[in-house]
C-alpha cells in the first residue's frame, strides 16, 4: 500500500507554533515517525504546502498513485470547497486529522468542509494521531 501524509498551511511551523495546543515535535519529527512505523507495511510519501492550489494539485496527482490520504488541511478544513472538490476526484480512502480537539476550541474550527468526503475523523490525539491514521488506514485496505 502506498499513503500521502498531506499536511497544509503552517504545519511548517509545528513544534515552534502554539506548542501548548501542538505539541513539541515538529513537522520532520512526525514525518519521520510516520515512515518508521509503516515501515514493511506500507510506502509513505509525506507533504507540505501554505497554498491551497498545490494542495489541489497534489491531491490530484495522488490519484491512481495513492491507496489512501492522511490530510490536515489545517485553516482550509473550514473554509475549502476546492479541495473537498479535489478528495472527491480521489478514489482511495481518505482521512481527515487534526492534532487538537477542533471541537473543544473556537466554533469556527468545528464546521469541516472536508468531513463528508472522509472515511475517518481523527481530532484531539496530538501528533499520534498520525500513526493512528496510518494504523487505520492498512487496516482497512488490507496489508
Ligand atoms: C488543525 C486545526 C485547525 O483548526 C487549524 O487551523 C490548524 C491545525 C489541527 O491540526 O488541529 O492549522 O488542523
Amino acid at each position: 500500500n502506498s499513503i500521502l501524509v498531506l499536511n497544509g498551511p503552517n504545519l511548517n511551523l509545528l513544534g515552534k507554533r502554539e506548542p501548548h495546543i501542538y505539541g513539541h515535535e515538529t513537522l520532520a519529527d512526525v514525518e519521520q515517525s510516520v515512515i518508521a512505523h509503516a515501515a514493511g507495511r506500507a510506502t509513505v510519501v509525506c507533504q507540505q504546502s501554505n497554498h491551497e492550489g498545490t494542495l489541489v494539485d497534489l491531491i490530484q496527482d495522488a490519484r491512481g498513485q495513492f491507496d489512501g490520504i492522511i490530510i490536515n488541511a489545517g485553516a482550509y478544513t473550514h473554509t475549502s470547497v476546492a479541495i473537498l472538490d479535489a478528495l472527491n476526484a480521489f478514489e482511495g480512502k481518505v482521512v481527515e486529522l487534526h492534532i487538537s480537539n477542533v471541537h473543544r476550541r473556537e466554533a469556527f474550527r468545528h464546521h469541516s468542509y472536508l468531513s463528508v468526503r472522509a472515511d475517518a475523523v481523527v481530532a484531539g490525539m496530538g501528533t499520534f494521531g498520525y500513526l493512528a491514521s496510518l494504523d487505520y488506514l492498512l487496516k482497512v485496505l488490507g496489508d
